[in-house]
């Protein structure tokens, strides 16, 4: 059985975990940084500061939670990319560190594998599955096919989707992450109301696009005074309106899996935005496969999926030197070449 300590510093949660080999998590520690909830979204700077200021704590308590010294670590992981540079420089330099000075492996994982395989820590999922990561820096379509190994489908051209419901929560005068926020009014609104534009649907391929759906929420926010009604009306044809742009991309994708001769049986959905219920559950009526999702708490950043994905490389025996640098850009689908 091996165990392994990991850190998430890729945005704006600081988290430490601790997971072994038999799918046990034996501490999770996370702060959600407060500093950016006024503003509209993350200020790097003030996220890197807040990591430097958070993490040795949190590694601490994670560490007497779990009751395991550095000695017993199979392996130190981070998030190495990709995100924001000041955070993944303070988590990956202080795995690197540990790893040194109890000389064990260290492990540089790629944070949208992480959101990829946490699937697999909760159940049996095999290779190849198809994955829709949406988060607040990315929204793709990917084919795991292995550890280290993915085809990317499709992607936003613009604005990932976490953005775009960040966006339009700030607009709307809610506070940041909007996604939450924007799926409880929702509930209270009316979804047939406002007309937003279906970007990209009846396209080929499974891109993205979000960027105008943001605009003419915009344009219309601007022409009425907005009362509660309205907001609760503008979160729900909003939530509708993607939840139609998605089906149509899932579907798309489904398709592109099929002609390239992959059989997948498994949909996982992940990232931030896959905490959305109205959205799963608008995928779930409508897609013939088996679609899996991680708890909310599980979609949402978070160091266990860190840990997990640590776990799968370590038992692979893919490790890193301690001369890797972090990347604020990342593609997992050049993942493969590296390991060749
Ligand atoms: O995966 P995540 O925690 O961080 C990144 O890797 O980006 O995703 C954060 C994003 C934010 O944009 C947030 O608004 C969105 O996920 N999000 C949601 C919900 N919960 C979080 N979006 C829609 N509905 C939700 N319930
Ligand atoms: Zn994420």
């Amino acid at each position: 059985m091996k165990t392994i300590l990991a850190i998430e510093t890729s945005c704006d949660e600081t988290a430490v975990a601790a997971v072994n080999s038999n799918k046990q998590v034996l501490a999770h520690e996370i702060l959600s940084q407060a500093e950016h909830r006024t503003r509209g979204g993350v200020i790097p700077e003030i996220a890197s500061r807040a990591h430097m200021d958070h993490l040795d704590g949190l590694i601490k308590s994670a560490m007497e939670k779990s009751n395991l010294n550095f000695r017993d670590l199979d392996a130190i992981a981070a998030t190495s990319g990709p995100g924001l540079i000041g955070g993944l420089i303070v988590g990956t330099m202080m795995a690197k560190g540990i790893a040194h000075a109890a000389q064990k492996p260290f492990i540089a994982v790629n944070h949208l594998e992480a959101h990829a395989l946490v699937i697999r820590l909760l159940q049996e999922v095999k290779f190849p599955f198809l994955v829709l990561l949406v988060s607040g820096g990315h929204c793709q379509f990917l084919i795991a096919q292995d550890v280290g190994k993915y085809i990317k489908l499709g992607e936003t051209l613009d604005d990932s989707l976490g953005e775009a419901f960040d966006k339009v929560a700030k607009t709307l005068g809610l506070s940041y992450p909007g996604g939450p926020i924007i799926e409880r009014l929702a509930q209270k609104g009316d979804g047939t109301r406002f007309k937003l534009p279906r970007a990209m649907i009846k396209r080929t391929g499974c891109d993205f696009s979000f960027s105008g759906i943001k605009t003419a929420v915009k344009n219309l926010v601007q022409k009425l005074e907005m009362n509660e009604k309205d907001v609760c009306d503008m979160c729900a044809s909003f939530q509708e309106c993607v939840s139609d742009v998605l089906l149509d991309r899932v579907k798309n994708a489904i398709q592109m899996t099929e002609s390239l001769n992959i059989k997948v049986s498994d949909f996982v959905l992940t990232g931030g935005v896959a905490a959305n219920n109205f959205l799963r559950k608008k995928l779930q009526k409508h897609i013939n496969l088996n679609i899996l999702c991680p708890p909310n708490n599980l979609c949402t950043d978070n160091a266990i999926m860190v840990a997990w994905a640590g776990i799968e490389r370590l038992e692979r025996n893919y490790i890193d030197s301690l001369n890797f640098a972090p990347r604020s850009k990342w593609e997992l689908d050049m993942i493969m070449q590296e390991l060749q």
